[in-house]
């Protein structure tokens, strides 16, 4: 992760997303090698809404569409289950994933301060999914 995003971050998915989070997070694979993956889940606490912890794709594989078709059948994932909004957040400097969720249609507010705590800002994206959504969504390679 830390080579992916360019700066020291993996220790924002300790193990326990993919412990317990792996019925709604994807993977893409390339062969035997990891091309992309979204760990997601559905809001236990907040009925309507998804939330997508991270997302990334590998260097090699970026500007092809992977992201998209992983956010794609996310989205699908959530519609199933009944969610109307999805969200996410990001970095103030992380400036290709705001440029990528604002591609997706997600609203971009922010930065907002001290949203993770003090002197942490941070970006909220949020997405309205429509129950008749129908993406077509294939499944990531
Ligand atoms: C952000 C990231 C996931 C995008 O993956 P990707 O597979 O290259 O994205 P896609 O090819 O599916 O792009 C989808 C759309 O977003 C746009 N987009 C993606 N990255 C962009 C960037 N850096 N700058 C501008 N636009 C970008 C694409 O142009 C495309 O728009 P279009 O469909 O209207 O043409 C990838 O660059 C990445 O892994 N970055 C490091 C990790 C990270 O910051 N993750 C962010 C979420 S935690």
């Amino acid at each position: 992760m830390d080579d992916w995003w360019g700066r020291p971050i993996r220790s924002g998915l300790p193990r326990l997303f993919l412990d317990h989070f792996h019925r709604t997070s994807l993977v893409a694979e390339d062969g035997d090698r990891l091309a992309g993956f979204l760990i997601g889940f559905m809001s236990p606490s907040v009925p309507d809404a998804a939330y997508i912890h991270f997302a990334g794709v590998a260097p090699d594989h970026r500007g092809g569409g992977l992201a998209r078709r992983l956010y794609q059948r996310f989205f699908d994932l959530a519609v199933a289950e009944h969610r109307t909004t999805v969200k996410a957040i990001t970095s103030p400097q992380n400036r290709g994933s705001i440029a990528f969720h604002t591609a997706m249609g997600f609203t971009v507010t922010g930065p907002v301060s001290g949203y993770d705590g003090p002197a942490v800002d941070r970006i909220v994206f949020q997405l309205r999914l429509s129950p008749r959504r129908k993406t077509g969504a294939t499944s990531p390679e």
